[in-house]
């Protein structure tokens, strides 16, 4: 059982403060032994242990179902985000001209697969700022979908996708969620969002190789099929299993999402997330965001008063809290912590730190001290 504020989990975690989790996640204690348990089992069984990796995988269906709010009929296992985005800007039913609108910030994953779909079919790719008049602006001249992240990656923000969403859908607009920077830390539910992709190794604390796509229900039978494979049809393993006679090439692709599971997939990576959400979800999101947010809440006066900018919103909070230093280069200040023992990470111009459950508290004073430090040292000391 997680305990808020508490790495008892996390033994061989080396640095003292861990504000990493934006980047990627260290592993705990059951996701480890999960990935034994996994890999061990292999050992012993090979091929005897396939029912026990289809099960797990229903299992985890199961588990993002609980963590979206959606039925696991609505969602595929992916191998990570970006998977998830490809699948979606390959299978959509586009039409030339059509015009897609990605959002200036947004991490590349929720652009290149755009971008490439765009030079596939035709399609006119627009860089919109994170603004709901422009947003407006540019629906109104007519868009097929909106790609936006759900938690801006660097800066923080969390998008107001309910409120975009709506607003979209008033103009025939889908919209594509990039959840990885909200999912585990902070509340979500894919609520009226047509797709909402994500991946393991962030907040969500599994390992990387292994994520989910979610399609709502309405938008599942315009999705195309261009994309299947062995396991995209109706009875998939029936020929393994089920004696002679099963083989054949024309049983129908599945109806639900799973037809995206298009063949064997990182079984390793999926039980380190099915144990990871367990975590989560049986500590709670909200509970998890409450404390992390505490953590942010009590850390960020100190870091303003000497001097740093940061660029958090109180109505637009997530798990991030990004920083402007008052001098000095982010490297030098991310070697400077480091040295402290305190591991925070740098993308594209802002300090980035990124507390998650196991954060106690306590280490806020030790966080501003080695900070304060490093402003009394000076740049040159940095
Ligand atoms: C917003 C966002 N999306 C996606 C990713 C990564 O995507 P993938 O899991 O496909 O590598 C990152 C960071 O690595 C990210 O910050």
């Amino acid at each position: 059982m997680a305990e808020l504020g508490s790495r008892q989990l996390f033994p061989q975690l080396r640095d003292r403060v861990y504000l990493g989790h934006a980047g990627v996640s260290p592993l705990s204690q059951p996701v480890l032994q999960a990935i034994e348990d996994h890999a061990r089992s292999l050992a012993r069984e090979g091929f005897g242990s396939v029912p026990e990796v289809l099960a797990m995988r229903r299992r985890l269906r199961t588990l993002l179902g609980q963590l979206l709010g959606c039925s696991e009929q609505d969602l595929a296992l992916t191998g990570g985000t970006s998977w998830g985005v490809l699948a979606v800007a390959q299978n959509l039913a586009w039409k030339a001209g059509q015009r897609v609108a990605v959002v200036t910030g947004d991490f590349p994953t929720n652009v290149t697969p755009w971008q490439r779909a765009a030079a596939q079919y035709d399609l006119r790719v627009v860089m919109l700022c994170p603004d709901l008049d422009e947003l407006e602006k540019e629906l109104k001249q007519g868009l097929r979908l909106l790609a936006l992240s759900a938690v801006q990656f660097q800066n923080g923000l969390r998008q107001p996708w309910e409120s975009v969403c709506e607003l979209c859908h008033a103009h025939d607009c889908e919209v594509f969620v990039d959840a990885i920077q909200a999912l585990g830390v902070v509340p979500f539910s894919v609520g009226q969002l047509d797709y909402v992709a994500g991946g393991a190794h962030k907040w969500l604390m599994g390992v990387e190789g292994c994520g989910f796509l979610y399609v709502r229900p309405q938008c599942q039978a315009t999705l195309r099929r261009n994309w299947a494979g062995w396991l995209s049809h109706d009875e998939p393993v029936s020929f393994l299993f089920e004696g002679g006679g099963h083989l054949r090439y024309d049983r129908p692709l599945r109806s639900d999402m799973q037809f995206l599971e298009i063949g064997s997939s990182a079984g390793v990576a999926q039980a380190a997330l099915e144990a990871s959400l367990k975590l989560l979800l049986e500590t709670g999101i909200e509970a998890i965001f409450g404390h992390v947010s505490q953590y942010l809440d009590q850390l960020e006066p100190g870091l303003l008063e000497l001097g740093f900018a940061s660029l958090r919103h109180p109505h637009r909070r997530s798990g991030i809290l990004a920083l402007r230093p008052p001098f000095g280069s982010l490297e030098q200040w991310a070697l400077a912590l480091q040295r402290q023992g305190i591991r925070i990470s740098t993308p594209d111009g802002l300090l980035r730190l990124a507390p998650h459950w196991p954060n106690s508290l306590k280490e806020v004073e030790e966080v501003v001290t080695a900070f304060r430090k490093g402003v009394r040292g000076g740049a040159q000391k940095l």
